[in-house]
């Protein structure tokens, strides 16, 4: 054993991602292979201020490595945003001999753990979220299985939409972030991508152009992809169908999404995150987060990651632009 913590916890936090068991399974493995005790909790901070914490070891996580969703259940809690619960929550980690901890989430999760660890808890967070909305990280857990649910219902769309030459209006999460967007865009051939952080993207005008010109040019169907944080998709479709007369139908994906088993991509990243995050309590590091910049596997101070700004892969968007011509 290289350090000095002799009891981690781990819990998943926000909206469930892909991945998620394999990275609570990486962080369970690495600690008890450095001699630490490992206690999951439950339901994220809920579940921590209330004490819902068990021992883990590591036949507790045999045979998840594939499954999505999370066996720690997730939750998003609202109280935690009060001292008074802050403070709970540190005082259960005492109770329960919790000197590290792993947090796997997103964003909100991490402005969570800069209050434990101003507690004396050290704390690493994880990327976990589909939306790929986490300012200091190239990638997060569950992203890539989220856009690959949408490339597999964008096909089947596809097929019927193509048979009734109809405009197909998708409507994919991310929150206020675009990137599900813009990924599924480019793989489905998307005539049209709109995402809530630049304005182009959203010009309504610009999107009746290009299916215009497609179908001037012969093609017999359309897909056109919103991100949710862009707004009512139900609305532009109709608005699709008054302005072009072409039947338009809206399909709004939902939770499908964060469900079913993380590709090969997200367990990779997720198991090498757990490793990683518990390698950086055995160091003694605190309030710091695993992230993927440039590539490689970095981690960095909490408050620097969360003051960073996520700029949005225009470059995929110009890109989709002109391939989607017809
Ligand atoms: P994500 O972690 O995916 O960004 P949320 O924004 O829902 O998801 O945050 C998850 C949880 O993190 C919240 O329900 C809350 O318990 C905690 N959290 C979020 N913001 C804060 C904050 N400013 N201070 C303390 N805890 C927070
Ligand atoms: O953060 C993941 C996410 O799925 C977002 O894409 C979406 O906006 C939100 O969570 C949905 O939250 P809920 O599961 O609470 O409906």
């Amino acid at each position: 054993m290289d350090t000095s913590l002799s009891t981690i916890g781990v819990l998943t936090s926000g909206g469930d991602a892909p991945g998620m068991n394999a990275c609570i399974r990486a962080v369970v493995r690495s600690a008890l292979n450095k001699g630490m005790r490992v206690m999951g909790i439950h339901k994220g901070y809920a579940g921590l201020i209330k004490g819902d914490v068990s021992e883990m070891h590591a036949n507790s996580v045999a045979d998840i490595i594939h499954r999505g969703g999370t066996i720690l259940y997730t939750a998003r809690c609202p109280e935690f945003m009060q001292t008074e619960y802050q403070d709970r929550a540190a005082e259960m980690c005492r109770i329960f001999g919790i000197d590290g901890l792993v947090v796997i989430g997103g964003d909100g999760t991490f402005r969570g753990a800069e209050r434990l660890s101003d507690r004396g808890i050290n704390v690493i967070g994880v990327p976990g979220t589909i939306d790929a909305d986490v300012s200091c990280s190239e990638y997060t857990i569950g992203f890539d299985s989220a856009v690959n649910v949408v490339v597999e219902a964008i096909s089947r769309l596809r097929d019927t939409s193509a048979s009734h030459e109809r405009c197909s209006v998708v409507e994919v999460m991310g929150r206020n972030c675009g990137e599900i967007a813009l990924w599924s865009g480019i793989a489905t051939g998307a005539d049209a991508i709109m995402i809530p952080e630049d304005k182009d993207s959203q010009s309504f005008d610009q999107i009746i152009r290009v299916i215009m010109e497609n179908r001037a040019r012969g093609k017999n169907h359309n897909i056109v992809i919103v991100a949710e944080g862009v707004g009512n998709s139900q609305e532009l479709t109709k608005r699709v169908h008054e302005v072009t007369g072409i039947d338009s139908r809206c399909t709004i994906l939902g939770h499908i999404q964060r469900g079913g088993s993380p590709t090969a991509l997200d367990i990779k990243h997720a198991s090498m995150m757990g490793y990683l995050a518990v390698e950086a309590l055995a160091k003694g590091e605190t309030n710091r987060v695993i992230a993927v910049q440039k590539g490689a596997y970095v981690d960095i101070d909490i408050d620097e990651g969360l003051a960073m700004k996520k700029t949005p892969s225009m470059d995929i968007w110009k890109a989709n632009l002109q391939i989607s011509t017809y």
